[in-house]
């Protein structure tokens, strides 16, 4: 939540226009406000405002930078403290208009130090806790400290979880960057040019060379050079540099109208790759998962509705049972029941996400737990945390709804699982080979649609324009499918959905069903088929609009829907494991293209950010 963004150079280097494309790649993580900031000649230069960064640039022309200018700090603003108003917006000023700093989290004893600093004289010009930070840099440089040690000792002071970025008008050779909890990279192009930023994408195109901060760690960074330092035992770190592995295509939209379009479109590659993560890797998980007495699978949004179908498919070869919870209620439910010595899967595709973090660390620290992380970024904070981590080969996922990352997701659960059914024996080899075999043709299965059917997808969405209310429905492993489908329809077309289970909704959603209501039934022709056949004529009877994915072969369940979306896929159980995989892509293009269709920008949906690092 909000994207950060710093720069400083020696070199001729349009710096008003680098800033100004790096907060936009970083949009995805807040789009109520942003701002840029630069010194010249002794003075700050601010331009800051509420709106799109489009809208901004349009009144305030962003990359318009003084001329000299060496550095700039910037901000993309998702809405915490105060709403999104011009005064609010970052970068915040002290009292003395020379310290400007970005940031992104939250300050959760800002009252308290604000409080502090008025009774000392401070004065406050916006609602946010960001700008305690300011002054509370200011009140140590008052004490005699330089904009280093003064920034040191602040946050040393502030509590939460947040990453900053900030310059001094008296320091303009260097810039300020901490971190706690919040993502922060440092880029590097040596002698010449440093960066910082909330996420890798901000950077990619200036350069491959990376540090990921830690938690409690400060960076200051000047031209070309940056060195680390731990803020709680007050000496100087080294750090391993890293090299960026990832393409700028694939931050780029590359000729797509909106990056969710695209990303659904990497998801045949990126679920090849992942199927050649090292054999060794998932072999690690596995074994433990085999060792384990207790285990429990835990996340947020999209990644909790993988752990579902990754949870479904790997009971089937375990033999024992996964507790599925989300993350934010982990803590609270287990506190005084949950065993020591079990393995927590943990899976985030940004890694970030405050409530995982704290359900981990919690898990970790009090329960001795072992933490099994799946998460689409290296170095993320998820990954510190963990005793074994895989990383998904999504690449990146700019657009807010996650599409490929969730499909590498349920890829990866898949991987395992087939790997603890060959050291379990669980099943007869040959079997085992089958399911192999099918896991393998899921990107073709995938790619067959994205080459024949979009047409078709996009004339639905005609059918169900004036439709606000939808019930996505299945029973089995197609209940996680049906409740990621409709999540992904819920937050960017704005539309009420209930994803449930088709044969739960009996005891109570049916009563909402009327004359044309739709509902979107996931009846792949596995061991629930039967009985899903049963719940689609009840809520045919109804009046309902009954809108199905099926397999290629399907005869019952299209006979009696108003709409078809088949899947080419075999009718065999050996792929109906895998159709979490394979059926989502199909509603995660008509989730976009009702978006399209009603005007919303899939990629800016309202209220919401990629990186929930906020409780
Ligand atoms: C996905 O479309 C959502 N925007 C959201 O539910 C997301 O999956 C959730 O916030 C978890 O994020 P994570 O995978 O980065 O932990």
């Amino acid at each position: 939540m909000c994207g950060i963004f710093g720069l400083i150079t020696n070199q001729e280097i349009d710096i008003g226009k680098i800033t100004l494309e790096s907060i936009k790649r970083l949009e995805y993580r807040g789009y109520d406000s942003c701002g840029v900031a630069t010194i010249t000649d002794g003075k700050l230069f601010i331009k800051k405002d509420a709106g799109k960064i489009d809208e901004i640039h349009k009144k305030l022309k962003l990359d318009s930078f003084p001329n000299g200018s060496k550095l700039a700090v910037a901000h993309t603003r998702w809405a915490t403290h105060g709403p999104p108003t011009k005064i609010n917006s970052h970068p915040h000023v002290d009292c003395s208009n020379k310290i400007a700093i970005c940031h992104n989290g939250i300050i959760d004893n800002f009252i308290e130090l604000k409080e502090d600093l008025i009774s000392k004289g401070h004065e406050f010009k916006s609602e946010t806790d960001t700008e305690v930070i300011a002054h509370l840099i200011e009140e140590f440089m008052n004490m005699g400290l330089d904009f280093k040690e003064a920034s040191k000792e602040a946050m040393k002071k502030c509590v939460g979880g947040f990453a900053i970025v900030a310059c001094h008008v008296d320091y303009p050779n260097y810039l300020i960057v901490v971190r706690k909890e919040s993502p922060l990279i440092v880029g590097i192009e040596e002698g010449k040019t440093a960066y910082c930023a909330s996420d890798i994408p901000a950077f990619l195109p200036y350069t491959r060379k990376c540090y990921v901060l830690n938690d409690n760690e400060m960076a200051v960074l000047r031209a070309g050079e940056v060195e680390f330092y731990s803020l709680q035992e007050e000496k100087k770190i080294s750090k391993e540099l890293q090299e960026i592995e990832w393409s700028i295509d694939a931050a780029e939209k590359g000729g797509y109208d909106h990056f969710m379009l695209k990303e659904i479109h990497e998801e045949p590659l990126a679920l090849r790759k992942t199927l050649k993560i090292p054999k060794d890797e998932i072999q690690k998980f596995a074994k433990i998962l085999v060792n384990s007495e207790k285990i429990y699978i835990t996340a947020a949004g999209t990644s909790f509705y993988a752990s579902l179908a990754g949870k479904f498919i790997i009971t089937r070869f375990l033999g024992k049972y996964i507790e599925a919870i989300e993350c934010s209620e982990f803590q609270i439910q287990l506190e005084d029941c949950m065993e020591n010595n079990a393995a927590v899967i943990a899976v985030s595709q940004s890694g970030e996400t405050i409530d995982l973090i704290e359900a981990v660390r919690w898990a970790k620290e009090k329960k001795n737990a072992k933490i099994l992380a799946i998460t689409n970024i290296v170095g993320s904070s998820l990954t510190r945390y963990s005793d074994e981590a895989i990383v998904t080969r999504a690449g990146p996922e700019i657009g807010v709804a996650a599409t490929k990352t969730y499909s590498t997701q349920v890829l990866t659960l898949a991987i395992i699982a087939l790997e603890i059914a060959e050291i379990l024996k669980s099943i007869p080899d040959e079997e085992l080979e089958k399911y192999r075999k099918a896991l393998a043709k899921t990107p073709d299965i995938v790619e067959h649609l994205l080459n024949n059917d979009i047409k078709k997808l996009k004339k639905i969405v005609r059918n169900l324009e004036k439709s606000h209310n939808f019930f996505f429905l299945a029973r089995g492993i197609s209940i996680a499918t049906a409740k990621e489908g409709g999540l992904k329809l819920k937050e960017i077309a704005c539309r009420f959905v209930e994803g449930y289970s088709a044969a739960h909704a009996k005891h109570g959603p049916i009563s909402l069903v009327r004359k044309g209501f739709p509902i979107i039934f996931i009846a792949p022709p596995d061991e629930t088929y039967e009985r899903l056949v049963g719940n689609v004529m009840e809520f045919k009877a109804r009046g309902g609009l009954i809108i199905s994915v099926v397999v290629e072969s399907d005869k019952i369940i299209s006979e009696l829907s108003d709409i078809t979306i088949r899947i080419d896929q075999p009718a065999s159980k050996y792929f109906n494991l895998f159709t979490p995989i394979t059926f989502i892509p199909a509603l995660q293009l008509l989730a976009y293209f009702y978006a399209v269709y009603v005007g919303l920008n899939p990629d800016q949906p309202q209220n919401l950010a990629k990186t929930v690092t906020v409780h």
